[in-house]
């Protein structure tokens, strides 16, 4: 279990999360909803240690990872995949999924890279059509997938998805989230942050509503879902 114990960080002078506490339960879907600037990229960036902490812990089954480097954090099972999909733009579809790839060997995993990367396109059949083509050029949905594949490659038990749907078309968006479908099927536990609570509610197992950097909801999916007047007040749609 990932354990967020009164969390603070920020940017600057300006803390961006309020002392947030948060349980992530192995092979559990929790959504994270919230407005633009709530907080949601850096609590994602805290828990994978992109972004420092400055007060308040993080544990992994009751082990401090509060200040441990990121790629460690990766080697132990917990992964990121970032806002805005950060996939190299210059590298070809491989070349991206080799990135993916690296911590396998420090990780003790007994997956080659060439098997992991097989794999993926096993997963994502599109992808290994691409292979070659720079990611740069592939389209809004391949590159999510492609982003999805990248995290995936490096086996973690626990994906941090940052706003996988965005920009997507809604058919994309269906075929991303059958695929998230299939990963919790298999047992993998996911951190995802939507702007939609919709979709995201209704995918997930638990839940919790972040604004300006506090927890101001929080209970499964289904009695958020049962609130979703008050979920989407928060949210500052329509
Ligand atoms: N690089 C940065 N430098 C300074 N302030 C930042 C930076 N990134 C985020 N912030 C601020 O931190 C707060 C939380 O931002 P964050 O990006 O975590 O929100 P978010 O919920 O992910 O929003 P969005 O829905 O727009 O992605 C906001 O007030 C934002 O302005
Ligand atoms: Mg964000």
């Amino acid at each position: 279990m990932i354990r967020l114990t009164d969390l603070r960080t920020g940017y600057g002078r300006a803390e961006a999360l309020h002392g947030v506490s948060i349980d992530v339960h192995p092979g559990e879907v929790l959504a994270i909803v919230g407005p633009n600037g709530a907080g949601k990229t850096t609590l994602l960036s805290a828990i994978a240690g992109v972004r420092p902490v400055w007060s308040g812990t993080i544990t992994l089954d009751g082990a401090d990872i509060t200040s441990t480097p990121t790629a460690n954090r990766v080697e132990r099972g917990i992964v990121l995949c970032p806002e805005g999909r950060r996939i190299f733009a210059s590298l070809s579809v491989e070349e991206n999924l080799r990135v993916g790839a690296v911590s396998l060997r420090a990780k003790g995993s007994k997956t080659s890279p060439k098997e992991a990367i097989e794999s993926a396109y096993e997963r994502f059949p599109i992808l290994g059509e691409r292979r070659t083509q720079r990611g740069g050029t592939l389209s809004g949905g391949q590159q999510q997938m492609l982003a999805i594949a990248r995290a995936l490659i490096s086996e973690p038990d626990y994906l941090l998805l940052d706003e996988p749907s965005l920009g997507l078309a809604p058919a994309v968006i269906e075929y991303v989230y059958e695929i998230l479908g299939a990963l919790k099927e298999g047992g993998l536990a996911i951190a995802m942050v939507e702007e939609g609570a919709e979709r995201a509610l209704a995918f997930a197992d638990n839940a919790l509503v972040l604004n300006s950097g506090k927890i101001v909801l929080e209970g499964t999916a289904s009695e958020l879902s049962s609130h979703s007047d008050l979920v989407t007040s928060y949210l500052g749609e329509h």
